[in-house]
């Protein structure tokens, strides 16, 4: 079973919806965003709502297609030769995998320059940390001069590791405005992403999710992950689904924490 509720990403999408960081003219210091959370908390989910609200268009005049938003995410480690690569496949820019890091960096920035995205959006920077000192050093240099070589907004995407990263060079703190998505705590945001869910789920009877005993429940067993909250309401669905209960009570949510332990 799988659903999307839109509440948790409309909640966080604001910090990149942001009219400054989209929609500001092209200049030389363009504004850039730094957006951190935990693995699991939906980091993925909220880039990929921003993609689609800007998709890409065809310009009949130029014969180019443009696409405001490009993502991209960071290899395992900060290897150049494989960010380019990997760029180029999501430009759908055909390239020989094997040509040399200058060459495919002339490429993808040839053609970012003809696209004009107004956001390159790389997530998962905090593989920076798993690569040597000097490939830190050029990873870091190449989102220094990207922004200002192609005037466009960036924003990168990781864990609490991407700002531990950047902190070692000052340039860059000064540079990406840090925003944190945070754990869920119980808030009226929260009740109203799991009445989204309940919404999506199938099952027959109401559950009233969105009560305080169910809400707290939920936050205890899932520490506040967006990730960890599909999961159970999923595995509670479908357990209740199976008994034939057809909606989630406290005991369903308690049988599928018993499972995760
Ligand atoms: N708004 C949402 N509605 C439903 N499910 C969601 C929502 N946001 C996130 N999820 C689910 O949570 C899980 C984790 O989301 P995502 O991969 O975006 O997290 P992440 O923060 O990028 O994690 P990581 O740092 O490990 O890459 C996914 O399985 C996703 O389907
Ligand atoms: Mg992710």
């Amino acid at each position: 079973m799988s659903s999307f509720c839109s509440d948790n990403s409309n909640r966080f999408a604001d910090p990149i919806c942001n009219r400054a960081l989209y929609e500001t003219p092209r200049r030389e210091r363009m504004p850039c965003l730094l957006l951190h959370g935990d693995s699991n908390i939906g980091k993925i989910k909220i880039t990929a709502k921003f993609r689609r609200a800007h998709p890409s268009e065809f310009d009949e005049r130029t014969g180019v297609e443009r696409c405001p938003v490009v993502s991209v995410q960071m290899p395992p480690t900060p290897d150049q030769h494989r960010f380019y690569s990997g760029l180029l496949f999501e430009l759908g820019a055909p390239h020989n995998p094997a040509a040399g890091l200058a060459t495919l960096e002339r490429l993808a920035r040839d053609i970012l320059r003809r696209m004009s995205p107004q956001m390159l959006i790389v997530d998962e920077v905090h593989h920076l940390l798993a690569g040597t000192y000097r490939e830190q050093r050029a990873s870091l240099n190449l989102r220094k001069y990207l922004p200002n070589d192609l005037q466009i907004s960036m924003v990168l995407v990781g864990t609490r590791d991407a700002v531990l990263a950047l902190q070692t060079d000052s340039q860059m703190i000064s540079r990406y405005r840090p925003f944190e998505i945070p754990r869920w705590r119980e808030s009226e945001n929260l009740r109203r992403l799991m009445a989204a869910f309940e919404k999506v789920l199938p099952l027959r009877k109401p559950s009233n999710l969105s009560r305080r005993e169910i809400v707290q429940v939920v936050l205890e067993i899932s520490g506040g992950l967006t990730g960890a909250i599909s999961t159970i309401l999923n595995d509670a669905a479908e357990l209740a689904i199976r008994n034939g209960d057809e909606c989630i009570d406290i005991a369903h949510l308690e049988r599928v924490a018993r499972a995760h332990v």
